[in-house]
Parts: structure tokens; sequence; C-alpha cells
């Protein structure tokens, strides 16, 4: 039971992981009460689960899911292309809603929301149900008709769920765009699935300021001739300009709508939602999810992972933006049936006990957060977390990146008081919901490990020849079969999904992550394979950032790479050759607004280095690795035998950012 310090320093390596020897069981008593209670509960569930994946999930779709009229197959598998629960026929929105309401729960709340100033909102499912319907009936009366892309661009207030639960009961497929992204990224989205529709809000509240969002999307709607419409929130009153005949107020729409209006009954392969997120090459790709399968996925790893119980109020602090929010916002908790907080801003706002003010006043039982914010808190000090009563609290989640060991046990010791497990969740845009974590009553946690998968999902990790990892061996993780919440593919774009995730390791999906299996078999994710970049817990590419930076007439050529960031896990750093050679002074200042205007906040390199030339290999591929080190500032003690042009490097190491 040690764990080295000195070797747990920086956060996000792979090296600190390595030596994590802690174990943390869960506590009698919470093996309990638990959903899965034991370790031999979960061996048991998980041997029936994979000895007849499509059985066992066919049995939890009829168990969970309504309806309208049954499916004839569990799965048709035309590889790489799924198929779950052929023939059937429901609907998110009823199973997320009406079904509470119909089985007498309509007054339970769905949402303790809350503003950045303060400004609060209970919402029963009844309410959100009458919300929800009279918003898909505006919709429809607008033209949105079944299949069509519905863009929504919004704050975290309730009525963000709204528009998404709306789109799915009519059956428009919507694109959530996170409010960090710039108009140009709103833009390529928009047109990339040729949205008819955006929904956003006049503002949204962030550090006590209002972020201008109507004002981008106008910018957006520059370019996108696809957009006919365009839905106005009031939320921050600011003065937007409004369009005639294209731009609509959300209030004047559902004025006179009726609190009634059914769930259409739609094919379980229905596509819900699209999402787009980065991949190591070319532009954002949208990966799509569909109806029955997706809903499941995210409802039944919502029960096991995060142990929910009738009397739990759960928090997951995440952007609808993501897929973390889709997943354990929207539609897993609500077609569970669970008791949320939402949170609208900032955790320093007005003060850095934001999050534990909100965990006290409203006896927050489940906590799911990111590293990066764990980070951070560390941070602000322990003086904030002190001045709050935190005893609600039972269990705690992280998602987005692994969580280093230190980050780990200050979680555990500081937020969950030494009693609450820590689900330390890994999964995918791609895999729609968890696919590896403890199952809290049951998996004991070692800090810095995902544990081991899901019900029905089954891990496998190969050397780049294909040959199975030993144990303790790092390797490419791949997933063997086909699941429910999986992807259904790229929007518009076959052939990218095929080759992707289903090109490299013939008959499994690729996850792009590196891991291992240790002698407990339990898994431990070693970072992204490819070129993404994780920048606290959002993927970027590292493509999509040098494309920004070409973008800019000064600049010739460019390469970015990762660089470890204490809060952020990874930082940017880009190196960039200029035509003129010549850097003005504000030159850097330029290109990091340039990438801001382009992508949006989140892409902002932290570092911007200026060289001559790019260190290539003879094929003219940009050698990233020696980059890395660089960015590092590490010495490089990797081969560089094939790189063309030696005196770069040593350029590149003398040239360090004034
Ligand atoms: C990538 C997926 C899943 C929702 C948020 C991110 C990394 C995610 C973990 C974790 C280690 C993790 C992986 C993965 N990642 N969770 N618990 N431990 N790494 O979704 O933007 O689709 O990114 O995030 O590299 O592939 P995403």
């Amino acid at each position: 039971m040690s764990s080295s310090n000195s070797e747990t320093k920086s956060a996000g390596q792979i090296a600190n992981v390595m030596n994590e020897t802690r174990v943390f069981p869960p506590s009698g008593e919470f093996s309990a009460k638990a959903v899965i209670g034991s370790m031999q509960a979960y061996q048991t569930l998980y041997a029936e689960s994979i000895a007849d994946p499509v059985a066992f999930w066919e049995r939890q779709a009829h168990e969970h899911l309504h309806w309208f009229e049954p499916f004839h197959t569990g799965l048709e598998w035309n590889e790489p292309f799924a198929k779950w629960f052929v023939g059937g026929k429901t609907n998110v929105s009823y199973n997320c809603l009406d079904a509470h309401v119909v089985a007498g729960r309509g007054d339970r709340v769905a949402f303790h929301w809350e503003g950045e100033p303060g400004d609060k909102r209970t919402i029963t499912y009844a309410e959100l149900l009458a919300d929800v319907s009279k918003f898909a009936s505006a919709l429809k009366k607008l033209g949105i008709q079944k299949g069509d892309r519905v863009s929504i661009y919004m704050p975290m207030v309730p009525e963000l769920p709204v528009a998404m639960l709306a789109c799915a009961r009519i059956g428009a497929i919507h694109s959530v765009i996170f409010g960090g992204f710039s108009a140009e990224a709103i833009a390529d989205r928009n047109d990339d699935a040729q949205a008819k529709l955006i929904i956003t809000a006049d503002g949204g509240w962030r550090r006590g300021k209002v972020l201008p969002l109507k004002q981008t999307v106008d910018e957006a709607l520059q370019k996108s001739p696809s957009i006919q419409h365009c839905i106005v929130l009031k939320r921050t009153e600011n003065d937007v300009t409004m369009k005639p005949g294209r731009d609509l107020w959300w209030h004047e729409l559902v004025a006179d709508a009726p609190t009634h209006f059914p769930a259409e009954p739609l094919d379980s392969e229905d596509s819900l939602f699209i999402l787009y997120t980065s991949g190591s090459t070319g532009r954002p790709k949208g990966i799509r999810h569909t109806t029955a399968g997706y809903n499941l996925y995210a409802k039944r790893t919502f029960q096991w992972v995060f142990d929910y119980r009738e009397e739990d109020i759960f928090w997951c602090t995440a952007d609808c933006g993501w897929i973390t929010g889709h997943s354990y916002i929207v539609y897993g908790p609500l077609a569970a049936g669970a008791t949320q907080v939402l949170y609208e801003g900032a955790p320093n706002a007005p003060a850095e006990d934001r999050f534990w003010d909100i965990i006290e006043r409203y006896r927050v039982t489940i906590l799911y957060t990111a590293p990066t914010a764990i980070r951070t808190f560390i941070k602000w000090g322990d003086h904030h977390v002190e001045k709050h009563d935190l005893s609600s609290l039972r269990l705690l989640g992280s998602v987005g990146e692994g969580i280093n060991p230190e980050a780990w046990m200050w979680y555990y010791e500081k937020i969950g008081g030494g009693r609450c497990p820590i689900v330390d969740t890994w999964w995918q845009t791609e895999t729609g919901g968890i696919m590896m974590s403890p199952l809290p009553g049951a998996i004991p946690c070692k800090p810095g490990s995902c544990t081991m998968p899901m019900p029905g999902i089954i891990p496998r990790i190969v050397h780049a020849d294909l040959s199975d990892v030993g144990t303790n061996e790092g390797g490419m993780l791949c997933i063997e079969k086909p699941w429910p919440g999986m992807l259904r593919g790229i929007w518009g774009n076959d052939d990218r999904y095929r080759d992707g995730y289903y090109g490299k390791v013939p008959h499994m999906y690729l996850t792009g992550d590196n891991a291992r299996r240790d002698e407990d078999g339990y898994y431990w994710i070693m970072g992204r394979i490819d070129d993404v970049i994780n920048v606290s817990g959002h993927r970027l590419s590292t493509i999509e950032i040098e494309s920004a930076l070409v973008s800019h007439p000064s600049v010739a050529e460019a390469a970015a790479v990762g660089r470890p960031d204490e809060l952020k896990g990874q930082g940017i750093a880009v190196f960039v050759t200029l035509k003129n050679h010549n850097p003005s002074d504000n030159m850097r200042d330029e290109l990091k607004k340039h990438v801001r205007k382009e992508i949006g906040a989140l892409a902002v390199p932290d570092e911007v280095r200026f060289t001559t030339a790019l260190p290539k290999t003879r094929s003219g591929k940009i050698m990233r690795r020696l980059l890395r080190d660089i960015a590092a500032g590490k010495e490089s003690g990797q081969d560089t035998s094939t790189l063309e042009d030696f005196s770069v490097l040593a350029r590149l190491r003398s040239d360090e950012e004034s």
C-alpha cells in the first residue's frame, strides 16, 4: 500500500500510474445498499452478459425501454454497421418523460436548476414533459420534420435539455455545439450537417459576464446557407438583433403551444443526434447516435455505475455540449427518473467555493466531474472546501481523461471524506456511454485505473502486429463486439467511419487509446495512439489547430503538439514558420487570437514558437515526437536518423519563447 510521491508530482503521465498499488474497496455499508453489491455479483452479471451479449441486451431492452411496437431482431451486424432492436418503435423523450408521468411519478423533481447569478428553478418531470411538448409542437409548426438536423448553441439553462428532448420527441436530429466554440466552428457544423434550424439564446452567464451567443450565431449564419430559422431564448436580456423572417423568439413560439403533444413512435435506428468531435485527421467528425440502443445503454450504465437510488441527488458538472452531458445529464439520468442539479455557470463565480456551496444546499449525493476541475480545486486551496458540509455525498465520479493518483487521493479525502468510492469512467463520444468503470459497490478502486468493463463489453488489447499483449503490457485498446450504445457512423462519411474504427484491427472497434491490463484484470488507460490532444478532458486534433494557423496569411507552416499541463492535463504548443521569417512583436498574440476565432477558446495555444523550418522525415512527415519532447522541455533521446535537417532540431531548442 504505497505510492511514491515524487513520481506522482506531474499530472497525466503514464509512469505515475504504473507504480500505483493502493486498493480502495467500498465500505461494507456502501456495498450492502448497492445495486450490485459484491465482486461476485459483478462477475456473475458480467459472465452472463458476455456468454450471449445479444440475448443479454434484448432482455435489458424489453425491461428498460417503452416499446410502441416490439422489436423482432436484437442485432443486425453488417460490419461495421450495427442495427439494434430492429423493427421496434420507441421514443427517447417518452422514455425520459412520459414513462415517469404515466407511472404516477410526475411530481418528482427532474432538475434543481441554478443560474450563475443565483436565480433558481425546480422542474418536475410533469413540468419538463409540458415544456418539451410545447417546444416540440412549436418545432413541428415551424416545419421541422423527422430526420431534419437542428443545431443547438445554448447556455446551461433548462431550455437546453428541453430543446434536445423536443427534437427527440419529433425525430429531428440535434447537433449540440458547445457554447465555447467560435462562429467559424458553428458554421462548419451547420454546413456539414446541413442543419435547417439553429436554437440559441441572447446570452449565457459566465463569470459574471454575458457570453453573447446570439451575436456569435449571427456571424456563423452568414456562412450557413442551409439554416432557415434561428430560435432565440431570452436569458440575459442583452440587446440582440433579430433578423425578420429568420429569427424567432422562443417565448413567442411556445406562448400558445399545447402542453400535450404526443411523442412520435420512432424506429430503433432512427438518428437521435450528431455530436462533432475531433479525430486525428481532417475536420471534426459528426458522430451519429441512434434511438433505442443509445438510450438503453445510457440508462443502464447510469444505473450501474452511479448505483442510482430514488433518494439520490445527482450532479454531473459537464456541459450538455459534450457527450457527457448528453448521456449523463439528459438521456441516462432522465430515463432512470433521476433528480439532478443543473448549474449554468463557472465554478469560481462568485467565489471559488461555488461547487461546494451547491452540494451543501441541494444535499447532492453523487458528484460527477473531470480531473481538470479537480486539479483546479486543489490549486484554489482546501479552505474553500472546508467551509462547507459535504456529508451528503456518497459517491464521486471522474471523466474525460485519466485521473492522476494525487488528484484521486485529494478527491477521495477532501471531497469524499474518505467514505465515497470514486468511479473513474472511461468512455468516448463514440461509445455513447461508459465502457469501463468501477461498479462502486462491487469493484475495489485503484487510483488511476478505470478498473473493469461494463456488462456486455469485451475489451481486448493488441500489439501493432495484432497479437494479444501480455499482462501489464501496453497496446491498442479495442472492443470485440458491437454494443447498443456504439456510434452508428460518421455523418455523411461511411468510409471515414470504416477506416477509422474498423480498418486497422480486423473485426474489432479501435478506440484510439493505448491501455494495459494488470495482474488483477484492471484496465489502465495510457493515452491516445494518435495525434489527438486532450485539453481539459476535451479532444482536439493537432490537424485542426494547424489548419487554423495556416489559414492566417502570414503563416507558411505549423505543427501543433500536446505538452504536459498541470491543470489541463495537456496544453497546446505550436511551432510556426512564417512566410517572411520575421515575427513581429504582436504576432504571437495575433496567432492565438486567430485560433480562437477559427475554433474557439479551448484551442488557443499555450505556447507559440517561431522556427525557420520544421523537423521532417525524408517523406515530408512532421516529426511530432521530437516536437513533443521539445515542447515538454525534455532532451530528446529519440532516434533522429530519419531527420531531414538535423540543424532544425538544434535551432528549435535554442528558440525558447521569450
Ligand atoms: C477520450 C474520449 C467520455 C466523455 C468525455 C471525453 C479520454 C476519457 C477517460 C478516463 C482515461 C479517458 C480517452 C478517450 N478519456 N475518459 N476515465 N481515463 N482517459 O470524451 O472527447 O470523446 O474523448 O478521452 O483518451 O479516448 P471524448
